[in-house]
């Protein structure tokens, strides 16, 4: 495994310097936000993954650790590394796993555009809350790809553009006006909380996230919706003639 460097383009600092600053109160943002549904959102997302027993497994932005501490408690054996590219998460994900007594977990430092670990190396990969984050969206499907072994999957979760109407305009009042205000409140940081509601803007809706897996090169892209598609799990595999 190589370290890499850091993206330092503006808005990947920016992105950094963000997380960095909520990262004392991302856990208990989140739960508020979403009512406790997250963790259970997260469980849905990590079945779907079916990686074999003590598989080596890739937990892509890990922020503090959610998905990798489910994927080990959803099967012990599992081989689990969390990659980011935020300090102060990782030091509370590595704080969380010695607390939750999962000191086999593995956290590094990295991005993931450039991901510091050898092709076909993964029996899985996870990404939750955070592909709508990072800069170059098929940089990152592209890097995914390589490190997993052929007939393995990505398991992507993470918000969505609901299609019904009336349930978009719902939600958005939702995510675009209490979520920064409550994510102010108890994230600690309103700026921050205004900028993640804002990332899903530009990020494609569902139906074109699929797309985008299959143009990277996965096969079988599916895509699970939660809440009437506000929430939405995508899923793709990589090809078994892709040694
Ligand atoms: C919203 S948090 C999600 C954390 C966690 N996956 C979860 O389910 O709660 C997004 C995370 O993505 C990380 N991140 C964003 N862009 C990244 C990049 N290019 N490389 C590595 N980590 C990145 C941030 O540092 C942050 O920890």
């Amino acid at each position: 495994m190589h370290p890499t460097p850091a993206r330092s383009d503006a808005r990947s600092v920016y992105v950094r310097e963000m997380f960095a600053q909520i990262a004392p109160r991302y856990d208990a943002a989140n739960r508020v936000l979403t009512a406790g549904l997250d963790e259970r959102w997260r469980r849905r997302a990590i079945a779907l993954l079916t990686p074999p027993s003590g598989g080596r497994v890739l937990d892509l932005c890990c922020g503090t650790g959610d998905v990798v501490l489910h994927l080990l408690r959803s099967d012990p054996t599992l081989d689990v590394t969390g990659v980011d590219f935020c300090a102060p998460m990782l030091e509370a994900a590595r704080r969380r796993a010695l607390r939750a007594g999962r000191s086999s977990a593995t956290f590094v430092e990295g991005d993931v555009t450039q991901l510091p670990f050898a092709e076909n190396s993964f029996d899985g990969a996870t990404m939750g809350f955070s592909l709508r984050n990072v800069v170059d969206l098929d940089g990152v499907l592209r890097e995914v790809l390589r490190v997993l072994r052929p007939g393995a999957r990505f398991v992507n979760l993470d918000v969505s553009k609901p299609k019904n109407a009336l349930w978009r305009r719902c939600f958005g009042l939702y995510f675009y006006g209490v979520v920064p205000l409550v994510g102010g409140i108890v994230g600690g940081s309103r700026q921050a909380y205004a900028y993640l509601p804002s990332s899903l803007t530009h990020h494609p809706d569902a139906t074109h996230l699929r797309e985008r897996f299959e143009r990277a090169g996965f096969e079988a892209a599916q895509c699970i919706p939660l809440v009437g598609g506000a929430i939405a799990i995508h899923v793709g595999t990589k090809p078994e003639t892709s040694a």
